[in-house]
């Protein structure tokens, strides 16, 4: 457990990216009730995630992390997270055959609310409003009333997410998760669409084996495995109030856990020494990970590596690198090689979405697919050129068929950008261009394991 800790001791750092709630006693009056509602993840499921990190970081594992940038009051429909829990199934299948490693599958869903700005306002046609910062603080609509931050939104974000994760829940183990309808789904979606002909090899040899298996009787009926997957949680641990109403002693170690999801992560905006961000991140036991951007030094990720993971537990940190395409490959190297010089072991992701942002031309904030994709080469370059195990992906996208990001097979043009631009804040990859990513990340994986089975030989 941490020394000198407590859940609320980040009161006493510097934190930046919070909300100003004017009214005290309102803030007070939904962190009490919060206080007194059911975790929404049991302690042990933390501790499992953490043990599934361990195997990425050994390179026996892989991770997929993936959901909406941020969830909204108005986008909470059934509909929605089915579709992008199946999303990421379809990728996790991809990805499982092509590595012949497990998945580790976690959401950016159940609690992604909160978001990081780089202004605390925002001016338009001379009116300057309090930007905003996720549903659980404040409301897009740009009116004082809308921007004024609502300590009930809170509760509102803690309902949603207990309602999502139930679902999540009971589509991860009552059968919608079958290997089987999860490949005849790719199956049927790649049939209808002009870029099936590149996959079907991949696709086809899924198939087969799935036969194959279950021509030898290993069928979702005889193994329960097949039926059903391991489904965590995560979002960014930024709105500290929540984050800190949720936090529990567990009873079976006495170890302090956020209960809001499985895994939190801090992000580049609040991970400053003397953060309270940093601070809250330290005293949890859940895994956790921590975004690295170009501006980070090596001393200073070893310096944050020491604080977060003093004991050194193998799982506990995940850090996702979001350099941009045209910066991961001179910037990514001299960090792994501190890490490895220092023996810590962690997870390395890859976040090839938020160093890729650019502004289309009509004026639609977008990804270009083509630099997402070379972020994630340079990634798979840079680790193997420094020995050390691509162990990951964190990808914003959602399983509706949204125009957020350019390109990909089933091009989305700057021109149709306006047709189904729905994001709440970044552009995310739709359901076509998230299965395309898995398929090109699986050829990746591929080559990866090849070179390793030679360097073995
Ligand atoms: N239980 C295994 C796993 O989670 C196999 C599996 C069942 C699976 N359903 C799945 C894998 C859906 C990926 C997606 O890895
Ligand atoms: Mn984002």
């Amino acid at each position: 457990m941490a020394a000198n800790w407590a859940p609320e001791s980040w009161t006493k750092h510097e934190a930046r990216q919070l909300p100003d709630y004017p009214d005290a006693a309102a803030l007070g009056a939904a962190t009490d009730q919060l206080a007194t509602y059911p975790p929404l993840v049991f302690a042990g499921e933390a501790r499992n995630l953490t043990a599934d990190l361990a195997k990425v970081a050994e390179g026996k594992a892989f991770l997929l992390q993936g959901g909406d940038c941020a969830e909204s009051f108005a986008e909470f429909h059934p509909n929605n997270i089915r579709d992008t829990f199946r999303v990421i199934l379809q990728m996790a299948v991809v990805l499982t055959y092509a590595s012949k490693l497990p998945v580790v599958k976690v959401g950016r869903m159940a609690g992604q609310f909160a978001k990081p700005r780089s202004a605390p306002t925002e001016t338009i046609d001379g009116v300057e409003l309090p930007s905003y910062r996720g549903d659980n603080v404040n409301d897009i609509a740009f009116t004082p009333e809308a921007r004024h931050p609502d300590p009930q939104r809170m509760v509102r974000a803690y309902s949603q997410s207990a309602a999502t994760l139930n679902l999540l829940r009971a589509f991860a183990s009552g059968g919608y998760a079958n290997l089987h309808q999860v490949h005849r789904w790719t199956h049927d979606f790649m049939g209808r669409s002009p870029w099936a002909k590149k996959y079907a090899e991949t696709a086809d040899r899924i198939g087969e084996a799935l036969d194959f298996m279950a021509a030898c009787g290993i069928n979702p009926d005889t193994v329960p495995q097949l039926s059903a997957t391991q489904f965590y949680t995560s979002h960014e641990a930024l709105l500290l109030p929540y984050e800190q109403a949720l936090t529990r002693q567990d009873s079976l170690t006495g170890d302090w856990y956020d209960t809001s999801a499985h895994f939190l992560w801090i992000g580049d905006r609040t991970r400053f020494e003397g953060s309270a961000h940093v601070e809250f991140l330290r005293g949890i036991g859940n895994p956790i990970g921590m975004k690295c951007g170009p501006s980070l030094e090596p001393d200073a990720l070893l310096r944050m590596l020491d604080t977060l993971n003093p004991a050194r537990t193998p799982g506990r940190i995940t850090l996702i690198t979001r350099y941009g395409h045209d910066k991961i490959e001179a910037g990514l190297p001299p960090l792994v090689r501190a890490v490895q010089r220092e023996g810590h072991p962690v997870v390395w992701s890859c976040d090839p979405m938020h160093g890729n942002v650019i502004k289309a031309a009509n004026g639609y904030k977008t990804r270009p697919f083509e630099r997402i994709l070379a972020e994630v080469r340079g990634f798979f370059a840079v680790h193997r050129a420094e020995g050390s195990f691509a162990g990951g992906i964190h990808a914003e996208m959602t399983g509706q068929n949204v125009t957020e990001c350019t390109g990909g097979a089933v091009d989305v043009t700057e021109q149709s950008l306006a047709d189904r631009y729905h994001t709440h804040c970044d552009p995310r990859l739709n359901a076509s261009q998230s299965l395309e990513l898995a398929f090109l990340l699986a050829e990746m994986l591929n080559l990866e394991m090849e070179e390793r089975r030679k360097a073995a030989a």
